[in-house]
């Protein structure tokens, strides 16, 4: 998929793919939407030791990059489980400007050193496709080339506690905001996982809860009004 590079909001980069008229990412401000919407409304809503993340869409790798760094702050382990359909080439990866954003940019995060997180981002790209690498003593990183549309293509190690929905929007590929899907992804989930995505169209929230989770609207990142978050409860019923 050809892409071409460009600068958001916030100063940091995202990629725009002509083919689908689509950016990877808000063009408000790449850092600040993932910061948002996976981060501060995904990561630190879980409360387990070690978690087990699944992401739709590794894509430039920054929502991996981000949840790195936050793993470390908030001392948790994570096996991320990232799957993408159009790997990108370690050349375009090494073009996006995350390390010296996260360290100096708008919004940099007060821990980051720019040349750690530089090291960090490469080691994330130049890792195996299809095998487990322990990129820090607290984050494994498995990235696996698939097409998520296709479940025959994914046989999932275990569930999940937390899932990072970011395929591109609903207009651009309808077959990845089907209910079908919403129903894999639910049973993808360990009990009390939370599923977040940028997305808040009707459509996808009534999808979701008819697959069975529980569903909050919530406040979007700058220039994008709603999210959603949602959550898989454990059952409180006792089996008969
Ligand atoms: C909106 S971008 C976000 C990517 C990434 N999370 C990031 O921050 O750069 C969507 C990503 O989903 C990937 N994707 C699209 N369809 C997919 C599918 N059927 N299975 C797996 N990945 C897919 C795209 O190639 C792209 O990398």
């Amino acid at each position: 998929m050809r892409t071409i590079l460009e600068t958001t909001e916030d100063g940091s980069h995202t990629l725009y793919v002509p083919e689908l008229e689509e950016h990877y990412h808000s063009t408000h401000g790449a850092i600040q939407e993932s910061m948002h919407v996976f981060i501060d409304t995904g990561l630190r809503h879980c409360n387990n030791e070690h978690i087990h993340l699944l992401e739709i869409g590794f894509g430039t790798g920054l929502n991996g990059l981000l949840t790195l760094l936050e793993a470390e702050k908030l001392h948790k382990k994570i096996f991320y489980h990232s799957l993408e359909r159009f790997p990108l080439t370690e050349t375009a990866a090494m073009q996006l400007n995350y390390p010296e954003q996260i360290a100096t940019g708008a919004k940099a995060l007060p821990v980051a050193d720019e040349k750690i997180t530089a090291q960090l981002f490469c080691l994330l790209h130049q890792s195996h496709w299809e095998r487990a690498t322990a990129i820090t003593p607290s984050f494994t990183l498995l990235k696996e080339e698939t097409d998520f549309s296709h479940p025959e293509q994914f046989q999932p190690p275990r569930q999940y506690d937390l899932i990072y929905f970011d395929a591109f929007a609903p207009e651009k590929q309808p077959e990845m905001w089907q209910e079908t899907i919403f129903q894999r992804l639910y049973t993808l989930c360990a009990d009390n996982a939370i599923l977040t995505t940028y997305c808040a169209k009707g459509a996808v929230r009534r999808m979701l809860q008819s697959a069975g989770f529980i569903v909050e609207r919530l406040p979007g990142p700058p220039g994008k009004r709603e999210m959603l978050r949602a959550t898989k409860m454990k059952t409180l019923l006792k089996a008969q």
